[in-house]
């Protein structure tokens, strides 16, 4: 054998030996739970199927149970599927779980500030100061179910000023539900004539479709390969850029006319807090603009998406639209804007609402969560630090606690006296210490939209949905509905 080719052969011995005690190293070095083998560099991802990654993770389950690990690149992540596991982790385990995990999509932009993506005392004091002003302390005299009420006057307006045409109800949908948090964050709504504003709105539902895009996915799972590669994902981060520069232009606005004695919104109430706790960097300017910006995103899109969504679902179902019309009527009578005691008394609506969100499952992954310590959980030691996907969708569609999971059935949340039921796999909100901070201000939000819509209109679509129109498709982050369009038949 000649010198070349011994060096040859050394070298390779050498490089396979490196190669595997790294992929050992990096892959197999805790007792995680078990999953499908990754490969070097870019762990599991070709495991899962272009475009769709929920249905990916919902066929490991399985055949790797209720608790494995995929790799996405070299970064574990452990899988949860299924109300007993989910809930095991999220709520019996609350304070383990509670860790905000990755999400390579958009941290590059928001850097660890702000509610959503912080974690330990930042986290929680941001929480705490945020519900307490959600809950209506040192926002002003107006309610929060006053502004609510004040915008569905503005959207049957808008809607009657359409004269009964086909359309798509998108934008003045996702107008009036950002008109709401605008109101709570800025202290103002804007008109549906505004351009500037619409143009804006469309910044959330490109960020949405882009980050649940193929090319987002990938960055999701390849975020070191995928910055450098062109595509959509590059728009998320300059959108998400548009936004913040249009927050902080609010944030100057109402620095000018500022008075601590009379707050009149979010901001205001930031600023208070900014003044009482002095040098607390928790409090600081990047956490207030991250903060505002996560209300504002966070607020906009999910509601205006579950929106979208009912639409289509109660016009495939016309017996379902009569009934809910005529409990309104029963309840609410023809003119009276509802109020939210009116859902006590409304439980076919409640129902109907809550089957909506379990059906659609705004937001299917969840957000990401991480250990804040070593977690032994079910016999595997999960390292601190560690990324964890409670599935949303494995929870909402659970065969132990829904039947029929992939049918649309209001009477999964109705006994057989027709009084509202609770099922515990309803948790489109997740659950535990992370549970959606806007949770009751999206309820109010649905309730009140829908209810005055279907008191005014009758939805009319322009041709017949079938079963796999409102199946919602399962791809990435979030479940973005189909187009469609519609009339709205005044009733009176
Ligand atoms: C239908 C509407 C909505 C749905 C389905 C929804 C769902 C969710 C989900 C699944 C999470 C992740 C929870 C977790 O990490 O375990 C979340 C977090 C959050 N949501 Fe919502 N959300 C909705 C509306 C809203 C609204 C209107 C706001 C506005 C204030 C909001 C603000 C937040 C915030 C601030 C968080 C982060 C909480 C934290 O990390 O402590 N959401 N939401």
């Amino acid at each position: 054998m000649d010198l070349s080719w011994t060096v040859t052969l050394l070298l390779t011995v050498i490089i396979s030996a490196f190669i595997y005690s790294t992929w050992n190293s990096i892959y197999r070095r805790h007792n995680l739970p078990p999953g499908p083998t990754p490969l070097p560099i870019v762990g599991n991802v070709l495991h899962i199927k272009r475009g769709e990654m929920v249905k990916s993770l919902m066929e490991f389950k399985e055949k790797y149970g209720s608790v494995y690990t995929v790799y996405f690149g070299h970064n574990p992540i452990v899988v949860l599927c299924g109300y007993n596991t989910v809930k095991e982790a999220l709520i019996d385990r609350a304070e383990e779980f509670s860790g905000r995990g990755r999400l390579p999509t958009i941290d590059q932009s928001i850097k660890g500030y702000g509610l959503v993506f912080s974690n330990g005392n930042r986290w929680k004091d941001l929480r705490r100061f945020s519900l307490s002003t959600l809950r209506n302390f040192g926002m002003g005299k107006k309610s929060i179910e006053e502004r609510i009420q004040e915008e569905a006057h503005f959207l049957i307006e808008e809607i009657k000023s359409q004269k009964e045409q086909f359309i798509d109800p998108t934008s003045f949908l996702i107008q009036s539900v950002s008109n709401v948090i605008c109101s709570i964050v800025f202290g103002n709504r804007f008109e549906y004539t505004n351009a500037s504003f619409q143009k804006l709105l469309t910044l959330f539902s490109m960020v949405f479709q882009d980050m649940s895009s193929i090319p987002g996915q990938l960055l999701e799972m390849l975020p070191s390969i995928m910055k450098y590669v062109p595509g959509r994902h590059k728009r998320i981060i300059e959108s998400l850029q548009k936004l913040n520069d249009f927050i902080m232009e609010r944030v100057k606005m109402n620095k000018e006319s500022f008075d601590p004695d009379s707050p009149r919104d979010f901001i205001d109430s930031f600023l208070i807090k900014q003044q009482q706790e002095g040098n607390n960097p928790n409090f600081d300017n990047e956490n207030m603009l991250m903060t505002l910006q996560n209300m504002f995103f966070a607020g906009t899109e999910t509601v205006s998406s579950t929106l979208r969504h009912s639409l289509m679902i109660i016009m495939r179902y016309p017996e379902i639209q009569a009934k809910m019309h005529e409990e309104i009527i029963q309840v609410i009578g023809e003119n009276r804007i509802p109020n939210i005691e009116d859902r006590s008394k409304m439980p076919y609506m409640d129902a109907v609402i809550h089957e909506i969100q379990r059906f659609v499952d705004i937001l299917p992954l969840n957000l990401p969560h991480a250990t804040i310590r070593d977690v032994n959980f079910k016999g595997y030691t999960i390292p601190k630090g560690t990324d964890v996907f409670p599935l949303l969708c494995s929870v909402l569609r659970d065969p132990t606690k829904i039947t029929r999971p992939d049918t649309f059935d209001p009477n999964n949340f109705l006994d057989n006296k027709g009084c509202f039921r609770k099922n515990d796999a309803f948790m489109p909100f997740s659950a535990g210490k992370r549970i959606c901070a806007g949770e009751g201000l999206a309820r109010m939000q649905l309730f009140i939209f829908l209810t005055v819509i279907l008191q005014n209109f009758t939805l009319i679509p322009e041709r017949e949905f079938t079963d796999k129109d409102i199946n919602p498709v399962m791809t990435g982050f979030a479940n973005v509905p189909k187009f469609y369009r519609m009339s709205f038949k005044p009733r009176i």
